[in-house]
């Protein structure tokens, strides 16, 4: 191994086991609901259904993008794919393999899965230089000082930081884009497969962000990463994703690949959360914001169609059968609405 060059993948050489076909990551059935659990002395508080049965996979290479209104679910969805807390029900499936398994276990996984946050002040520690805080996960994986440092500034040049002006540096003498670059090469550190973004770049400036977020596309090529890449900029998402997540109260609304999914948008909440973009063009800018009525509220989703009392397409059969994902259009495009199911006797099919 050359120093500086990224650590040989845990397993050998072949680390993509199941072939370029596999999904990197599979999550079947997932549920967090967070609440308080009836005790002894306490009653039952109420339950956030944050993530209510959440199916999805990520190709190999691929970045899947997730958006939805705050509050959804997609933080909760991370963190469970992360293991950073448990979830109550679901699967967790890392090239094939079950996450905590013998054959993947948690140390293994955690390796090759990092996470980026938003706030990129807080995800670092203060009196950790740059170098430091880059090196730090190959020191507690056994690297010597030397080629942990040489592996920090070979990552601080790929994320377009100088090592010799950056490397001493402490996280408050940085700029908000500097710090995040310095994020993003730590989570690089460990030669991680999956990277998750969560409002990786929302805290930046527009141009900022647009330099960052041009950053990621050439790591991801360099490092052959695959992307999960949560943002509430649509727009962003758009320019990321190979295909996209929609979520809506704990649930996925729509699934499909990225074109498809904003050209003709399935899910009529998908269309609102569409029509609620900013617009470029002056004339075409909306007063009135598309998506009205109750905020969502996952401590009491409304029965059948989550998205029913709010969708402007709702019928009485919505008010009471949950939808589920059904195929809507070319590739994997799905979408939890009566809509596109022709035999659903939804009134505004038979026109
Ligand atoms: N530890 C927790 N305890 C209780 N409720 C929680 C906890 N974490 C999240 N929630 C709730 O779960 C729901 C989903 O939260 P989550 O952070 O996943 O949403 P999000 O889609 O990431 O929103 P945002 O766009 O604002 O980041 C919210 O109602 C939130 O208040
Ligand atoms: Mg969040």
């Amino acid at each position: 191994m050359i120093i500086g060059e990224p650590a040989p993948p845990p397993g050998g050489p072949t680390r993509d086991r199941g072939g370029p076909a596999q999904p990197l990551l599979s999550v079947k059935g997932l549920i967090k609901h967070f609440g308080q659990k009836k005790g002894f002395l306490t009653k039952a508080g109420p339950v956030v259904r944050a993530v209510d049965g959440v199916d999805f996979d990520v190709a190999k290479g691929e970045t899947l993008g997730i958006v939805g209104e705050s509050g959804c679910g997609k933080s909760t969805t991370a963190r469970l794919v992360m293991q950073i807390i448990n979830p109550d029900a679901g699967e967790i499936l890392f090239d094939g393999e079950a996450v905590g398994s013998q054959a993947l276990g948690l140390n293994a996984f955690r390796r090759q899965v990092q996470m980026v946050f938003q706030d990129s002040y807080a995800s670092l520690n203060p009196r950790l230089t740059v170098e430091d805080t880059i090196a730090f996960g190959p020191r507690v994986h056994g690297a010597t000082r030397r080629a942990a440092a040489t592996r920090a500034h070979d990552l601080l040049h790929r994320v377009g930081l100088e090592p010799a002006r950056f490397a001493g540096r402490y996280p408050h003498e940085l700029s908000g884009g500097q710090r995040q670059r310095v994020n993003i090469a730590r989570a690089l550190a460990l030669d991680p497969r999956l990277l998750i973004l969560d409002e990786a770049v929302s805290a930046l400036d527009k141009s900022v962000e647009a330099q960052v977020l041009n950053l990621l596309l050439d790591l991801k090529d360099e490092f052959g990463l695959t992307y999960m890449f949560i943002s509430h900029d649509l727009n962003v998402v758009r320019f990321m994703s190979n295909r996209v997540m929609v979520m809506y109260l704990g649930k996925v609304a729509e699934f499909g690949p990225s074109e498809a999914l904003f050209e003709t948008p399935r899910h009529p909440y998908t269309g609102a959360l569409l029509a609620s973009m900013p617009s470029m063009d002056p004339d075409a800018r909306t007063e009135v914001a598309p998506l009205a009525g109750d905020p969502p509220n996952p401590i009491n989703p409304p029965p059948g169609c989550r998205f029913n009392p709010r969708c402007a397409k709702s019928a009485a059969l919505c008010a009471h059968q949950e939808p589920t994902l059904l195929a809507a259009g070319e590739g994997d495009h799905r979408a939890a609405c009566w809509l596109v199911d022709p035999s659903s006797g939804h009134p505004r099919l038979a026109a």
